[in-house]
This record gives structure tokens, sequence and C-alpha cells, in this order.
């Protein structure tokens, strides 16, 4: 069966912008936040305290995140994870009062090195201390795993190498892993086969969120399966903004238009208004000077 709610986490700030070639200015970024809570968007992603110097488009983190806690959202509920690599990431998140923060692995070498010049188990043991200190601060903490279906340098990846990389993570104390589909190419049997691996590895699926990147359409049909199979949690961007700097050939995130439609056409409630969000997208795309890739947002902006 399908589930009655499902949780959007919100990326477009994050996810999408980062791979933007222009640089946002630092109070479009925290309008666009603060649209996105207007929304009824509960869980926002805001900014990376990565180094400036490999995702400049993020480099204002520092102005931007106390300006999103101070325009505040609507009803001050709104969640804003911050993504982490490393514990000089995670001091600059804590010393602006973050309370949710995602370190990133991968499931590949190839990523690993592109993405945080480490090796898989390097990068692990990078995170585990920004894990450990997160969790005695009471912060929630989720771990990305990245090419859990395919990477653009190894090719398809084995199951029992994403498995490995996921049970590394929960043991470190992540609350919630997002399986990554970074470059795009997972196809729904893919998805159901990953998330059985996963239950056979006692790994709880209300854990499980599913982040899936549109390159090749089989963003919403990955979701639907992933929702056949119990994840509740489900990653996207508004207007399907996004990719990754260090991956090429990954085009934006699912948009979150598309799937508020599918959603809504199924009965699942998600508390996301679609005409405001549209809205929002719509006017992020004239910021950008470039249409957004939302199918949905195409149909319902047609003038
Ligand atoms: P490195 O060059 O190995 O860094 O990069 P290092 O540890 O050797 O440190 C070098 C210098 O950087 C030092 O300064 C550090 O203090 C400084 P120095 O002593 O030379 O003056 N430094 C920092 N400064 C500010 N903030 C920090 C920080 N860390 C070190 N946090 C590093 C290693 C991990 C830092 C680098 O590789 C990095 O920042 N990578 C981030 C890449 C990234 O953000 N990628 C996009 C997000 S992942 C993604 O999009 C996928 C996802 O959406 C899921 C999916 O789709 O699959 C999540
Ligand atoms: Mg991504």
């Amino acid at each position: 069966g399908l589930p009655a709610r499902v949780r959007i986490h919100e990326v477009g700030a994050r996810d999408g912008l980062q791979n933007e070639k222009a640089t946002v200015p630092t109070e479009i970024k925290a309008e666009f936040i603060h649209r996105l809570a207007a929304a009824g968007l509960t869980t926002i992603e805001a900014t990376s305290f990565v180094h400036p110097k490999w995702v400049p488009q993020l480099a204002d983190a520092e102005q931007l995140f106390p300006l999103v806690r101070e325009l505040g959202a609507p009803d001050g509920t709104a969640a804003l994870p911050v993504l982490v690599p490393n514990e000089r990431g995670l001091d600059r998140a804590l010393s602006l009062g973050a309370s949710r923060i995602a370190v990133f692995a991968s499931a590949t070498e190839s990523f690993a090195k592109a993405n945080l010049n480490r090796t898989v188990d390097e990068a692990l043991a990078m995170f585990e201390p920004v894990v450990a200190r997160a969790k005695a601060q009471d912060a929630h903490v989720r771990g990305y795993l990245s090419m859990c279906f395919g990477d653009p340098w190894e090719g398809p990846v084995p199951l029992p190498q994403v498995v490995r990389v996921c049970r590394a993570l929960r043991d470190m104390g992540c609350d919630e892993l997002s399986l990554g589909d970074t470059i795009g190419v997972a196809t729904p049997g893919h998805v159901t086969a990953l998330l059985t691996a996963l239950n056979e590895e006692n790994i709880p699926t209300p854990s499980l969120a599913v982040h899936f990147h549109d390159t090749y359409g089989q963003a919403l049909a990955n979701t639907l399966a992933a929702l056949q199979h119990g994840v509740t949690t489900v990653d996207a961007s508004a207007g399907g903004l996004g990719g990754c700097p260090y991956a090429k050939s990954a085009t934006g995130n699912l948009a979150t238009e598309d799937l508020v439609w599918m959603l809504t056409g199924l009965g699942i409630d998600t508390g996301v208004d679609l005409g405001l969000l549209t809205a929002t997208s719509v006017w992020m795309a004239e910021q950008l000077g470039r249409p957004s890739p939302s199918r949905t947002v195409r149909a319902l902006s047609h003038k």
C-alpha cells in the first residue's frame, strides 16, 4: 500500500543553487527559502558549510543562515538542515545554531575522490567525529549516500557496495539515510532491489529517504516504487533546480511540483500549496534567467 502522508525534504536552495553558474545574491536565496516555507514545506535544506573554493555558489553560508532564521518561516517551524563534510564545517554550522546537519558519503571511490578528496573509508572516518559531536548536541543527523545506482566513471554500482556504506552510516549514528541517485540512472526495479537489500540488512525503512535526479525522466517512477516499499521521506527541489558540480552528467533533482502533483493525485498529503510553490519557482526561474525544467511548473504557469 501507499503512505497517507509524505514528508518532502526540499533541496532546491542547496542541491539546486550549488549547481548554478551564476551566484545568486544572498537576499534572493533567503527570500527563496522563506517562500518555500510559506508554500508549506517543513524541511528546507538551506546551504552547505563546505570549503568555499569547492562550492563557491554556497560560500555565503555564514551570511545566509542567520538571515533565513531572522526572516523565519511564517510559523517559525520549518527545519533548516545544512550540509557539513567535516569538523570544520560542523563548527561553522553549530556556531550559527544549526540543529540539523547532513554528512554526505559516496558508494563509489571515484565520486568520493571527486567530491570529498578522500577514499570512501577516509570519508567515513572524517564523518565519524562529526556525527558523534552533532549527536552529543542533540542535532538531527542525515547521512547522504551518493551514487547508489550508477556512477559516471564506474558504471552500475553493485548492491553490496551500497549496503556496506549504508550500514557504516547507520552504525555511526545517522538518524536518517538519503539514498542518492546522483546522476539519475536508476529505474524502479533497481530501487526496489536496493530497498529489499537494505531490509535484509535490518536497516529500518522509516529511516530512509530517496533522492532522485531526473536525468532520464525516471524520478517519479522511482519515487512511486520507493513509496510502495514503505518509504515516506522524499527529496525534491523546487522547479527541478539542481545537479552536482562534481558529477558532470547529473541534471536537476526531481521537481517538487512534479512530486506534489503525483502525490495529490494519489490522495497522499504533503501539506504543500502547489500554487504558492509554482509561483515561487517561476519567480526563481526569472532570477536565474531561464525557465524551470519542471513539467508541472510549465503546465501550471502557462498563460
Ligand atoms: P580538502 O581540500 O581535502 O580539505 O577538501 P582539507 O581537509 O585538506 O583542508 C584544506 C583547507 O580547507 C584547510 O584550510 C581547511 O581549514 C579548509 P588551510 O588550513 O589550508 O587554510 N577547510 C574548510 N573551510 C571551510 N569549511 C570547511 C572546510 N573544510 C576544510 N568545511 C573537503 C575536503 C571535504 C573540505 C572538500 O572536498 C569539500 O568541501 N567538498 C564539498 C563538496 C560538495 O559540497 N559537494 C556537493 C554536495 S554533495 C551532493 O550534491 C550530492 C547529494 O545531493 C546527494 C546526491 O545527489 O547523490 C548530497
Ligand atoms: Mg543531489
